[in-house]
């Protein structure tokens, strides 16, 4: 540990300590990880090992716009009990001292190993994009889960191919038929989107073995690439920058999405094929991992780089963003007859409700808590018929019998308008409405949509025009978080909804 370690760790100690005490909890989320305080982005090096899950994530303790990047780290066994601890990566070294960037864990019987980015600006007069930024691929690693090893470079920002900008970073690692793979999230020097394939023997000497791209262009980055097996099919997944959006399609400033690959080792994507992972206002940066019981399980950012939409007053609280619930994925056949990736909250959340639901009977429901899961069936035979849910007067979920249309007005969404999908029949739906976040997964998690919102008080006040449906609304309990490290309790801390 160097000294600029030490010097960074009691700055986050502060300001942790501070923010605890003064969250005043309108916004923050019950069964949302979010940052203890400050800002909070991508989701890294996840995995399940010895008996834990491990959620690191991007995060910004000392400035909740965003600032210099360390790793934040909660544990858990459960997704129910979380323990914080810490942030173990701060760029306390020369070849990340502009930010501890995006990464992976990979663990096996000798350890966790993390790869991650080292964010380097040089001095000078530079565009940070073709020139100027430096990128190693740097490991770290563990035995416990708690302590790590030295950080060392794997891969030099040097030994990347030519062609390419300074923008290549995100490492995600597996390992097949004894071999590990690594792929990079890239910008080509002429704009285009690209994922870097590496494989190496031990994790420590890498080679590079390919690159996969598109038949045709298709953004101008790449961030946060994926691989992985479901269900038999071979699922390339990363986060384009720069497409152009359509009526049901790239309705954000930057997406996420994945395409099913036919072949093993997917070289040319077929870029049509590309389906997004949501189609809310917040979500990107997904990344997966597989679990001791073979779950492959995704956990996404819920929000959105450069959006013209805020997080209003949840700033004042001194915190920004949060992450989705875990979601098991799958392949199923989806309502246009093809095959897609399904997506449904891990059965743990589902451990979360309080008591048997509530039936609702009536058009409107006032609950006193912030946190519920609210089921929603509809008649096999009548799931193309129109209808509407409201959450806190200024969220609705509207089908329109053809269309899904996801509006937020002024106050609850903060310039978040209205997002779009076409689906042809609505047979469930999920709605997951936490203090200032909403999850809806549509036929068993065919399509989903995530979104922040800002209401005025605590409770939530639910409106339906749902004919014919059978709706439950469960109450959920929060998810407890300990915090060892600044000896504070959840009791001061969580807002227990
Ligand atoms: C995605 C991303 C990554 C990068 C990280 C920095 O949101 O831009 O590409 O590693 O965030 O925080």
């Amino acid at each position: 540990m160097n000294q600029e370690y030490e010097r960074i760790q009691s700055l986050i100690s502060y300001a942790e300590d501070c923010a605890v005490n003064d969250c005043s909890c309108l916004y923050r989320n019950g069964f949302h990880l979010m940052p203890p305080t400050g800002w909070l982005n991508d989701p890294n090096g996840l995995c399940k090992y010895k008996g834990e899950y491990h959620i690191f994530f991007q995060y910004s303790p000392l400035e909740v716009s965003g600032g210099m990047k360390v790793w934040g780290h909660y544990v858990t066994k459960d997704f129910v009990n979380y323990t914080y601890l810490g942030a173990p990566f701060v760029p306390d070294e020369d070849f990340d001292k502009d930010g501890v960037y995006s990464g992976s864990a990979y663990v096996d019987e000798k350890g966790m190993h993390i790869f991650y980015t080292g964010n380097v600006k040089l001095e000078g007069n530079y565009d940070y994009t073709y020139s100027g930024r430096r990128a190693d691929t740097v490991l770290v690693e563990s035995k416990d889960g708690r302590t790590f090893t030295q950080k060392s470079v794997v891969i030099d920002t040097d030994e990347y191919p030519e062609g390419y900008s300074c923008h290549i970073r995100d490492p995600k690692v597996w390992c097949e038929n004894g071999t590990y793979y690594m792929v990079l999230g890239a910008r080509t020097s002429d704009d285009n989107g690209r994922i870097l394939v590496y494989s190496s023997n031990d994790m420590y000497k890498w080679s590079l073995s390919g690159e996969i791209s598109s038949k045709k262009p298709f953004a101008y980055m790449w961030e946060c690439p994926d691989y992985f097996v479901l269900d038999d099919k071979h699922v390339v997944s990363f986060s384009p920058q720069g497409l152009e959006s359509g009526k049901y399609k790239f309705q954000n400033i930057y997406q996420s999405g994945y395409v099913v690959c036919d072949e093993a080792e997917p070289r040319v994507i077929d870029e049509d094929k590309f389906v997004e992972w949501d189609m809310g206002f917040d979500f990107y940066a997904p990344q997966t991992f597989l679990d001791d019981d073979g779950r492959r399980i995704l956990i996404g950012w819920a929000g959105m780089p450069d959006a013209r939409y805020t997080n209003g007053e949840a700033e004042t609280e001194n915190w920004q963003h949060c992450l989705t619930v875990p979601r098991q994925l799958r392949v199923d056949v989806a309502s246009d007859g093809n095959k897609k990736v399904f997506q449904t909250p891990v059965k743990e959340v589902d451990s979360m409700r309080l008591g048997d639901g509530l039936r609702v009977k009536w058009d409107r429901l006032s609950c006193e808590r912030d946190c519920l899961d609210v089921v929603c069936k509809f008649d096999e035979d009548k799931c193309t018929e129109p209808f509407s849910i409201t959450v806190a007067d200024g969220v609705t979920f509207t089908y329109t019998g053809q269309d899904i249309e996801l509006t937020l007005d002024e106050e609850c969404g903060k310039g978040r308008d209205i997002r779009k999908s076409y689906i042809s029949y609505v047979k469930s739906l999920r709605i997951l409405v936490d203090s200032s976040i909403i999850e809806y997964y549509i036929n068993d998690g065919e399509q989903v949509f995530t979104t922040r919102y800002y209401k005025k008080d605590k409770g939530t006040v639910l409106s339906f025009d749902t004919k014919g449906a059978d709706i439950t609304v469960f109450p959920m309990k929060s998810m407890n978080i300990e915090f060892p490290y600044n000896g504070f309790g959840v009791e001061d801390y969580q807002c227990v909804s």
